[in-house]
């Protein structure tokens, strides 16, 4: 028997579906994303890609137009001078170690405890005003890149770098990320391959992570509360996590192949042992995207053109021969399932070209998916309704406690 509330039986399951697929939820002037185009406030996702920095990206969605020189300038200085962290999440950080360490802990949780943290000590968290909220996006886009990096240099064993600035102020957003993390500046060629995959990450309308701080929003809780509930959400494989587990999957298939094994049939081999034991490939496929991710070529070209120039040996082979590999299993997904290879993908290949550690991946998503989060988050409390779905009872039919 299955009933819902406050709707008749065969409308509830002709209502009825499963993971909201097809439902539209609500309304955003943020961002579109249909097959045909990806739009970010009325600019495409190329467009942006090829002449925005992830900055102008952050300042669009956050303030809803594109910056003039002025409020760009004036947007960064801001950012820049929150970078820094509270010395409460500086010791939360310094004891990570053990928590990551024994298993218990990974990259995207600590970053969810140290956003929570941040929210404790914010002197605007209870206030869900539209300035107040502006106010606490900022500081959240300056201070996760700071959190992940000096999370790094503990991981690393290291001393923690820039801890009175969180970085160097004359680096961009994108470039401060990868010092911040490492140490050394990056090329200018670093630089840009990672600030164009913060603008490919940086929003994606009703996805699950943003769906849950619209649905933490829409109780009018407050934003770091949103904003935690969104890294929670974006940790998961089939979400967020994917960019990591998709490389942990080529490194499976280049352990049990070996450099030698790349374009042959063993590959093609590997793959259908996966199809027969319906293993879930990471990286591929969308709930929306059926003919391909907008953002997946572009990332992938980027990154492809990086690993050819770059012979370092990452992980112990020449990072185009990970580009190969990865070409070889999009090649299988989609002869064989029609199944298109989404941004993780790319991300995962591109991120270890880039020497950035794999358990890095996600928080970097974070670090980006941030400027969404918090532009639908203030889009939900300046116009709200409680997020409140029906569901159809399949439980017992009615009995009585005392027969
Ligand atoms: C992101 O929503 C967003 O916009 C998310 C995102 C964003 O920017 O916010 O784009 C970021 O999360 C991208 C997705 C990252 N996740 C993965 O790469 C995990 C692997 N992908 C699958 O789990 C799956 O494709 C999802 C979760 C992405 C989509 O889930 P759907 O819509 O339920 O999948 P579907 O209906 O298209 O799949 C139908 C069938 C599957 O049936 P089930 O096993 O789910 O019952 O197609 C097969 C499978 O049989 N299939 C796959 C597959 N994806 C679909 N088989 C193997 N590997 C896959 N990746």
């Amino acid at each position: 028997m299955s009933t819902a509330t406050s709707a008749s039986p065969s409308a509830a399951e002709a209502n009825f579906a499963r993971g909201l697929e097809g439902v539209i939820a609500g309304e955003t002037n943020i961002c579109s994303v249909e097959q045909g185009k990806l739009i970010y406030r009325g600019f495409e996702i190329h467009d942006l890609a090829e002449h925005a920095t992830f900055e102008e990206v952050a300042f669009l969605l956050l303030e809803g137009h594109k910056p003039s020189a002025d409020e760009l300038r004036r947007f960064k200085i801001e950012v820049i001078a929150e970078r820094a962290l509270p010395a409460e999440v500086i010791a939360f950080l310094k004891s990570c170690g053990p928590m990551i360490k024994s298993g218990a802990a990974v990259p995207m949780d600590i970053v969810r405890t140290a956003v929570s943290i941040l929210g404790n000590l914010d002197k605007d968290a209870q206030d869900n005003s539209p300035a107040a909220n502006l106010r606490k996006a900022k500081r959240l886009l300056a201070k996760i890149p700071t959190i992940i990096g000096h999370m790094q240099n503990v991981i690393d064993g290291r001393a923690i770098i820039a801890p009175d600035t969180g970085g160097d102020a004359t680096l961009s957003h994108a470039a401060n990320l990868l010092y911040l993390m490492s140490g050394e500046k990056p090329s200018k060629e670093f630089e840009h391959v990672i600030d164009v995959s913060l603008i490919l990450y940086a929003e994606h309308d009703y996805n699950a992570s943003t769906f849950t701080s619209r649905v933490i929003a829409g109780t009018l809780s407050d934003m770091h509360g949103a904003v935690t509930g969104g890294i929670a959400a974006l940790k998961g494989p089939l979400h967020g996590g994917a960019n990591e587990m998709a490389m942990e999957m080529l490194k499976e298939i280049m352990r049990d192949v070996g450099e030698k094994g790349i374009g042959t049939p063993a590959v093609d081999s590997w793959m259908q042992n996966a199809f027969d034991t319906k293993r879930k490939l990471m990286g591929f496929g969308h709930r929306v995207y059926k003919n391909g991710d907008h953002r997946a070529p572009i990332l992938h070209k980027l990154g492809r053109s990086l690993a050819s120039k770059d012979t370092r040996n990452p992980g112990g082979h020449a990072a185009a021969k990970w580009f190969d590999l990865g070409e070889q299993v999009q090649k299988i997904m989609l002869d064989k399932k029609k199944i298109h290879p989404n941004v993780d993908f790319p991300c995962g290949l591109t991120y270890f070209t880039l020497g950035i550690p794999v358990p890095q991946y996600t928080p970097i998503f974070v670090a980006s998916r941030v400027s969404g989060w918090c532009a639908h988050i203030m889009e939900q409390h300046a116009n709200n309704r409680i997020i409140r779905p029906l569901s159809l009872y399949r439980g017992p039919a009615e009995t009585k406690w005392n027969k």
